[in-house]
């Protein structure tokens, strides 16, 4: 199937369709047991997400309490540093409450568990941020939250595990493997089969079975949506180049979703780690297969046995050794350019973002920040905007403790 081949005008209709596959990606390859638990979630996303009650009430949610819509801001040192001519723009999700993209589908997820009666919600996390977003949204609507999270990401996202237990979430520590994000993901589906009648559980990202790719898109896509709009606002046109990381891929989708129809140019930026070998990186698009994991057929990085490989990043929130079906789909049809880039130039990217523009970034933003830079130097003129998914609070003590202040 060619890109000229999809009709973006009808896209967000047909993809997923109705058994949660983009193309051959995607579809929902679990136990019997969760089958009816996972019915139950997509047939509750069409009625109660549709309803205008619903709707409404999200909406309220997002302007008053998290503080949407969030700016996009100018680059204007940063710009004129790189000098081709090139503007530089970041979409502020650092400005979301909690910092970071990931409360744009947790209040979403948070308000459909309370109208199907839950009482808990359960999930993983990598880089804490998901984690923070789900206890924000379990506090404020009165849930259990249960937040499973690898050791490895314990110590070095101290400060978020801090904040989820402040939340009142109950973080469970994982030791098995890595012990890092897929790790935590086995983990808390694991818990979710056992607990699904009063649980519903709250993916970090649009992975996992359907509806799960679909239903954190759709709540994602506020970024995207709100970004064209504020864009032209700001310049009178469209953006030349959007760029965004990709772990599992949700700030990306989010992004991605309102410029998918638009001739603007799209990246998705994939950790490159140390390197290319396997076990030093995690860019499961540039060099993965096609494979099931956590429930969905995606492209993977598979380990000799074909089982998901060991994964590295210095972005805690990127190390996962798959990306959404949606990813692989719109990487298939050549839709999205998926790039890479390594832990060096992300690091240099961390301190040129703060000290040319005031801005903090997360690790994993500041992958998106390095590609916007290296793609502004390649263009003779035009514009990029980079969706800044995070900020960088999270990350200082880690930074600073392995690459010392530059
Ligand atoms: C700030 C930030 N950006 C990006 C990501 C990656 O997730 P996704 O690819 O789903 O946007 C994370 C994950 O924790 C994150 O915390």
């Amino acid at each position: 199937m060619k890109y000229n081949e999809i009709d973006f005008d009808t896209y967000f209709k047909n993809y997923p369709n109705a058994d949660g596959f983009f193309g051959k990606y995607g579809g929902s390859y679990i136990p019997p047991e969760l089958q009816a638990a996972m019915k139950e979630i997509t047939d509750a996303y069409f009625t109660i997400c549709k309803s205008s009650k619903f709707i409404s009430e999200l909406r309220k949610i997002r302007r008053e309490f998290q503080g949407r819509p969030t700016p996009i801001s100018y680059l204007e040192r940063l710009s004129n540093r790189i000098g081709t001519g090139v503007q530089l723009y970041v979409k502020r999700e650092d400005l979301n409450h909690t910092g970071a993209h990931k409360l744009n589908h947790c209040m979403g997820e948070a308000l459909l568990a309370k109208y199907m009666g839950k009482r808990k919600v359960i999930a993983e996390t990598g880089a804490g941020q998901h984690g923070v977003a789900l206890a924000t949204a379990a506090a404020y609507f009165g849930l259990e939250c249960d937040i499973y999270m690898g050791s490895v990401d314990i110590k070095k996202q101290a400060p978020n595990v801090a904040r989820m237990k402040i939340l009142g979430a109950n973080v469970i520590e994982v030791t098995e493997g890595l012990a890092t994000l897929k790790e935590a993901v086995d983990a808390a589906f694991l818990a979710y089969s056992k607990e699904y009648k009063d649980a519903i559980y709250c993916i970090g990202s649009v992975v996992g079975p359907h509806p799960f790719p679909m239903m954190v898109r759709d709540f994602q896509s506020v970024v995207g949506i709100e970004a064209r709009e504020q864009f032209l606002d700001m310049t009178g046109e469209l953006p030349d180049a959007v760029v965004a990381c990709v772990g599992g891929g949700s700030n990306a989708m989010g992004m991605f979703a309102g410029f998918l129809n638009d001739p603007v140019d799209i990246y998705g930026v994939e950790p490159l780690g140390r390197g290319p070998a396997m076990g030093d990186h995690a860019a499961s698009l540039q060099y993965g297969e096609e494979g099931i994991m956590h429930g969905f057929n995606s492209i993977m990085l598979k380990d000799e046995n074909g089982e998901p490989a060991p994964v590295y990043s210095v972005a805690s929130g990127l190390d996962y050794p798959s990306s959404g079906p949606e990813h692989a789909f719109l990487h298939d049809l050549g839709r999205v350019k998926y790039d890479v880039i390594g832990d060096e130039e992300t690091i240099d990217a961390f301190y040129t973002l703060s000290r040319l523009e005031g801005i903090i970034p997360a690790i994993e933003s500041a992958h998106a920040v390095a590609y916007g830079i290296k793609l502004a130097k390649t263009m003779g003129k035009g514009s990029v905007l980079i969706n800044l998914s995070g900020r960088g609070d999270k990350d200082m003590d880690y930074v600073i403790e392995t690459y010392g202040i530059r």
